[in-house]
């Protein structure tokens, strides 16, 4: 009956419990709402490749770290640190990891504003009966506003507090528990009537076959920054939830087994999508309003599209706020467990914090359009930044941290539960951790900033 999990602290009481909670981070908008527009201004099917290649070989390895960092810390992300590397500069990657929290929740909480819209435009039907043009000009007059993005984005945020403040295992693991399978039905459904849209099949070949000549690093940064944002690596989210494991579970089969799930959903995002927006003939390269300009064709054209529309965006939003919570984590963690404020102060000061920043990225597509900064819109710039640089560069320390600085043995000690398990392939392991990660990671992130390599232009982002 305890919900208390290692050191007397609160913690996640199952199994699944914790399956659920860390796949809620990770699945969300990043892979429905993001990853489809990121492969779609990356060239599709080259991009999808070498995500996969990414997850496989940096983001299960940075997790897997991740979890074991926090366990075996037993504290929020900067607190692991200092606690396994006392008086060593370590826990800057836990700083690093909180301002990118706040960046994320920032622009993270936008998107969900628009997804609650967009619950209420099923509901009234504002679907029924229009072009995909009306469709594209319906998403432009709403996002090009100021006072209801912010609305929404308010009561978005309002809503994670609302869960964050619950606690932990009541919190985090009730909500994540129910809803995600009814999610991924949902996904196989729209897929299914996207890909017998007439014209679909050049989505499909879009998306499924690879063309190698456009990439450069441009690409490749984009994918490692998708691959980190959407495992929610990088940052200390999962190390912040690796301390709320308990020491009987076995961390290697969950960070395969939710980088598998949050895999497999994003392809099957990608494969309702891409199909419909070439049947559609909407622009795959058109941005951050690639979903909503799409999605409400599909659910137009499906027999009951009324009730999935409405049932997807919930079921979207809910899948947003498994994330957000988890984001506004990593902060209200360190805030309660290193400043000893308490949950509810930590989690409001936040809050607030994040929802200031976050007013700057909804009207940076309306009013403050014009505002750019290095050609990027506030919005895009926070982006940029968090996904692109702050997690690689937190995933490269993490990786470091663990093949270099912590003994073998301790990290063999975690990974084992004190070795009650085998751990197989422990040495492609650490090898990944050691050498193909940091090398992998420190090349594209030098290549891409200008550094190394062929200067292709590829971060210029002049437009
Ligand atoms: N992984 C989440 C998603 O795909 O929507 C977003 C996210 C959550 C990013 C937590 C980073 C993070 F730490």
């Amino acid at each position: 009956m305890t919900s208390l999990g290692n050191e007397g602290r609160d913690g996640f009481s199952s199994r699944f419990g914790i399956i659920c909670a860390a796949a809620g981070s990770a699945i969300g908008l990043g892979n429905i709402w993001r990853f489809p527009y990121i492969a779609g201004e990356s060239g599709g099917g080259a991009f999808l490749l070498i995500y996969l290649g990414f997850i496989l070989m940096l983001g299960i390895p940075v997790m897997l770290s991740e979890f074991v960092i926090g366990r075996r810390g037993q504290r929020n992300a900067l607190g692991s640190f200092k606690r396994l590397a006392p008086g060593k500069p370590w826990y800057f990657v836990g700083v690093m990891g909180i301002i990118a929290a706040f960046m994320i929740l920032a622009f993270y909480s936008t998107i969900a504003g628009w997804t609650l819209e967009y619950i209420v435009k099923a509901i009234s039907n504002s679907f029924a009966g229009k072009s995909s043009g009306e469709i594209e000009q319906m998403f432009n007059a709403f996002h090009t506003q100021a006072f209801r993005p912010i609305l929404w984005q308010l009561i978005f945020m309002f809503m994670t507090v609302w869960i964050i403040m619950s606690g932990v295992r009541q919190g985090i693991e009730r909500y994540a528990k129910i809803l995600m399978p009814f999610l991924v039905l949902l996904l196989i459904i729209m897929a299914i009537r996207s890909i017998t849209l007439p014209g679909a099949v050049e989505g499909l070949s879009f998306l499924f076959k690879p063309d190698f000549s456009a990439v450069d690093s441009s690409v490749l940064l984009a994918a490692l920054g998708q691959a980190f944002f959407s495992l929610s690596i990088g940052m200390g989210t999962l190390i912040t939830y690796g301390s709320y494991i308990q020491k009987k579970n076995k961390l290697g089969n969950l960070a395969i087994e939710v980088s598998m799930a949050d895999t497999l959903i994003a392809i099957l995002a990608g494969v309702a999508i891409f199909p419909a927006v070439f049947a559609f003939g909407v622009d795959p390269a058109g941005g951050p309003g690639l979903i909503f300009n799409v999605l409400p064709g599909i659910f137009q054209q499906m027999p009951g599209g009324y009730f999935f529309a409405i049932i997807f965006f919930v079921l979207l939003s809910i899948a947003a706020l498994t994330s957000s919570i988890s984001i506004l984590e990593v902060v209200v963690a360190y805030m309660t467990e290193e400043l000893k404020m308490s949950r509810r102060k930590a989690t409001i000061m936040s809050a607030l914090a994040a929802t200031f920043v976050g007013l700057f990225c909804t009207l940076s597509f309306g009013p403050l359009k014009g505002l750019t900064i290095t050609g990027l819109s506030i919005f895009d710039l926070l982006d940029y930044t968090a996904s692109n640089l702050l997690l690689p560069l937190g995933g490269l320390m993490i990786v470091l941290f663990v093949g270099w600085y912590m003994k073998d043995a301790d990290f063999k000690d975690e990974l084992s539960n004190k070795g009650l398990l085998k751990v197989r392939i422990f040495g492609v392991l650490m090898f990944l951790l050691k050498f193909i990660a940091p090398v992998a990671i420190a090349l594209i992130l030098l290549n891409s900033l200008g550094f190394i390599g062929p200067v292709d232009g590829g971060t210029e982002h002049s437009n």
